[in-house]
């Protein structure tokens, strides 16, 4: 090394090195039982490979901290690397500086960090550990979360965009998570608007931090986490996962794997699966392995409404977004919840280009005064929208029921559905059997000698006449009826064949999606 260029490096190390938190606030947040945001982006990225940027980032008002000296990267570390050998930018908050604690100069990074991941088409993954609101940046700080927002509604279905919270996120701060496309929780994570002493004064009621926002608050209640782990480590490795199934920005292909397992391989599991009784419940999900490649799939939104299950999985290597009634819950009835849940899941697969591959086993809607109250015709329109405009091959297969108002709305044809199966034990109808006579022939049963027996006759003519796909077939709207078994071959060459699908949109300036 040339003389006088020692001095330079030393200095730069030692910047460097007033980074993060001291090790006393290290401690504190092990403490918690949480990593700190360093440890964080180790384990997120491939080893080696992150590249820290803005790192000798300071707030600008020292004096604003009570004292005590700022620490350089001012409690973010921001920064591109490799996840599983693909560029991907993260800000990760340390709440081992200041709590996490969001200012200006912080705010700044983070929005940074995110123009450039949109700049070159790469995922952003923010890790969320933070007190809020830097209070004593006071309204740079708001305006600092304002252009957060903003940033992530550029980015909103360019490029993939992930939340991660791992520890507090409270007050105006959840909007950032609000507006990406998955979220993923901790056990030892919480967020809300208000907190448990803003409850406790407005409301009068005594909460916890769990109980008001929890991890599994939000996975099971409230749906605004798609994902909850146990720990740091499990969740960092559940976000590599969700990422192998994601192009880097809406002008690639989502990440095709060689496959391994047989393309034509049939199901003949499934000949025992789906039980032929419509009124038996069953674990769809034991269908989605079946069909898809190695058995494996990857399930979104697992503990919220679970009445339908949505997952992304790869046929033949190609990564598809399966859509699925869950007849194990409420009968698998489309209800408000479930309408929200598949609208967001298409509108992610129709935004990262992956094909829709839609399971229906559906009785109707779940009737009732709730749902009515609860707007479920304009959440279940959510639905039919996003159903509609989406683009990208739309595959279906009706396993077993597809009444009424369901079977229109799930990816039909009158959706521009591009290919649909049916098995040959499937009921298309208006409604089942039983609700059709009630209504067609109330005066026929009363006025019958034998009303029971009448009935029953009834309901058997109509199961013979409309309970079968063979309408349906016979009128086009389905393609083929087709045996469970091969299912799985159905599939990969219809996806095969329906890959080279361009389907482009007349030119507005948006729609407006039901909301
Ligand atoms: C500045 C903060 C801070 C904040 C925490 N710290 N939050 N500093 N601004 N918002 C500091 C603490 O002073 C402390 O510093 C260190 O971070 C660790 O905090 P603790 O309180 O010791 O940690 P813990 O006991 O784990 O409690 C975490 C917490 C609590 C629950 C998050 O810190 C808290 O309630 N913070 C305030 C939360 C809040 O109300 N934020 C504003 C939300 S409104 P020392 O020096 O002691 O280590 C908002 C508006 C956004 O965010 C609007 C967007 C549109």
């Amino acid at each position: 090394m040339q003389e006088g260029m020692e001095k330079f490096i030393r200095l730069l190390r030692e910047k460097k090195a007033i980074a993060g938190g001291s090790e006393k606030d290290i401690a504190t947040q092990h403490g918690k039982g949480r990593l700190t945001a360093r440890e964080r982006i180790e384990l997120l990225f491939d080893p080696d490979s992150f590249n820290e940027i803005d790192s000798l980032v300071v707030p600008r008002y020292d004096s604003y901290m009570g004292g005590k000296k700022s620490r350089y990267g001012d409690g973010c570390i921001t920064g591109f690397g490799l996840v599983n050998g693909r560029q991907v930018f993260a800000a990760a908050q340390d709440a081992s500086v200041m709590g996490g604690s969001l200012g200006e100069m912080h705010a700044n990074k983070i929005v940074k960090a995110m123009r450039m991941a949109l700049q070159y088409g790469c995922p952003f993954v923010a890790i969320n550990d933070s007190g809020g609101a830097r209070i004593q940046e006071g309204v740079d700080s708001l305006g600092g979360y304002a252009k957060i927002f903003d940033a992530n509604c550029e980015a909103s279905g360019v490029i993939p965009q992930i939340s991660v919270i791992m520890g507090p996120c409270a007050g105006g701060a959840v909007y950032s998570p609000g507006l990406t496309d998955f979220v993923f929780m901790t056990d030892n994570s919480y967020m809300f608007i208000t907190g448990p002493e803003v409850v406790k004064a407005v409301m009068q009621e005594e909460v916890s931090f769990d109980d008001l926002g929890g991890g599994r608050v939000h996975a099971q209640a409230s749906g605004v986490s798609h994902f909850l782990d146990k720990d740091d480590a499990s969740c960092l490795a559940h976000v590599r996962e969700l990422l192998t199934f994601l192009p880097s920005n809406v002008q690639e292909d989502p990440p095709y794997r060689e496959p391994v397992d047989d393309p034509e391989r049939r199901c003949t599991e499934l000949l025992d699966i789906v039980p032929v009784d419509p009124h038996q419940p069953y674990d769809v999900r034991k269908v989605i392995a079946s069909i898809s490649d190695d058995g494996r799939f990857f399930e979104v939104h697992e503990l919220w409404a679970p009445n339908l299950v949505v997952a992304l999985s790869r046929l033949n290597g190609y990564v598809v977004g399966i859509v699925a009634n869950q007849p194990q819950v409420l009968a698998g009835c489309i209800d408000i919840k479930a309408s929200i849940k598949a609208a967001h899941f298409i509108r992610i697969c129709d935004a990262y280009n992956i094909p829709i591959v839609t399971l229906q086993d559906v009785p109707g809607f779940l009737p009732g005064r709730d749902q009515e109250y609860g707007g479920i015709i304009r959440n279940g329109a959510r639905m039919i929208y996003a159903y509609s405009e989406a683009t990208v091959p739309k595959l279906m297969v009706i396993l077993r029921k597809s009444y009424g108002g369901a079977y229109c709305v799930m990816s039909s044809k009158g959706l521009r559905g591009d290919l649909l199966y049916a098995w040959p034990n499937a009921e298309i109808a208006v409604m089942g059997a039983e609700g059709a006579v009630n209504i067609l022939f109330r005066e026929d049963v009363k006025k019958a000698a034998d009303p029971a027996a009448r009935r029953k006759e009834l309901v058997a003519d109509y199961e013979a006449k409309f309970n079968t796909p063979y309408i349906a077939a016979s009128r086009g709207l389905i393609d083929d009826i087709i045996e469970p078994q091969d299912t799985r071959r159905a599939l990969v060459r219809g996806l095969e064949m329906t890959l080279s699908k361009r389907e482009r949109h007349i030119p507005r300036k948006h729609g407006i999606s039901p909301m």
